[in-house]
């Protein structure tokens, strides 16, 4: 083979063919960007879980004890409905046999979900859709609605009208979501200098939401909030955190 040829042949593959690679990548990356973000980020947040859990341990047992007596007080499993579920990072701390709705927007998570609820032997039906518009979902049917790290996320006010609607009347609203600092501190400066990048990137999410005082404001008939510091692994502008247990 002539020098030229080979020149030639090694340029082509050393050049031209990992450029060609990449492009293909990208576009068929641009093509399916909605799938690839939906499968990353339900694995990325999966693997987040264990430590998530460990950090607010306490507090999770303490805040889901109730549910434990609102299933003694009833003669069925008790109906919860878990907004924005993810992979089923509640359902160590849930009573054995609930039936759970678990609705979320990223169907990828569904796997977790089978996968979680074996592990927990809990019952769990997968709903995609998103807290603002439950329309699949009839009026007063379930006895808890549950959501953790989803309420900075959402428009918070269309969310809690459907949360409302959707309890049983007495039915009970848990929730534990990581909320604004202290007006004037430190940290409140860094999220509000945070947030508009922070929400960009991590699907909508804001570290300026103050979500406690937007369940108060929601019309439940009771509604008990406890503030909490909240350690998260890494990442200390996700604090303070409070939970809390509102009644319709
Ligand atoms: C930070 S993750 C929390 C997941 C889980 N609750 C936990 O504590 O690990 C936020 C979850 O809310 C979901 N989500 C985002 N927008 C939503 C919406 N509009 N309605 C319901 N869920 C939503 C996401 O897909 C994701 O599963």
């Amino acid at each position: 083979m002539a020098e030229s040829d080979i020149l030639f042949k090694t340029f082509v593959v050393r050049n031209v063919l990992p450029i060609c690679a990449i492009i293909i990548g990208l576009y068929i990356l641009k093509r399916n960007k909605k799938k690839v973000n939906g499968i990353v980020s339900a694995y990325l947040l999966n693997r987040f879980v264990p430590s998530a859990n460990k950090a607010t341990k306490r507090e999770k047992e303490k805040l889901f004890a109730e549910l434990f007596d609102q299933q003694r007080g009833i003669d069925s499993d008790l109906m919860i409905l878990e907004i924005g579920a993810g992979g089923g990072a509640n359902f160590e701390f849930y009573p054995p046999n609930s039936a759970i709705t678990c609705l979320d927007p990223n169907r990828y998570f569904n796997e977790y979900l089978l996968e979680n609820s074996k592990k927990y032997g809990v019952h769990v039906k997968f709903l995609k859709g998103f807290a603002e518009k439950m329309d699949d979902l009839e009026s007063d049917i379930f006895d808890a609605v549950v959501c953790t790290f989803v309420l900075c996320t959402v428009d918070t006010t269309k969310s809690l009208q459907e949360v409302r609607r959707v309890l049983k009347p007495g039915g009970k609203f848990y929730f534990l979501e990581h909320v604004a600092a202290e007006k004037g501190s430190f940290l409140s400066c860094i999220q509000r200098l945070l947030n508009p990048v922070w929400r960009r990137i991590l699907g909508g999410c804001q570290i300026i939401k103050d979500s406690g005082e937007s369940v108060k404001m929601a019309g439940f008939s009771n509604t008990h909030i406890t503030p909490f510091s909240g350690k998260f692994p890494f990442v200390f502008v996700v604090r303070p955190l409070c939970m809390g247990i509102a009644t319709k």
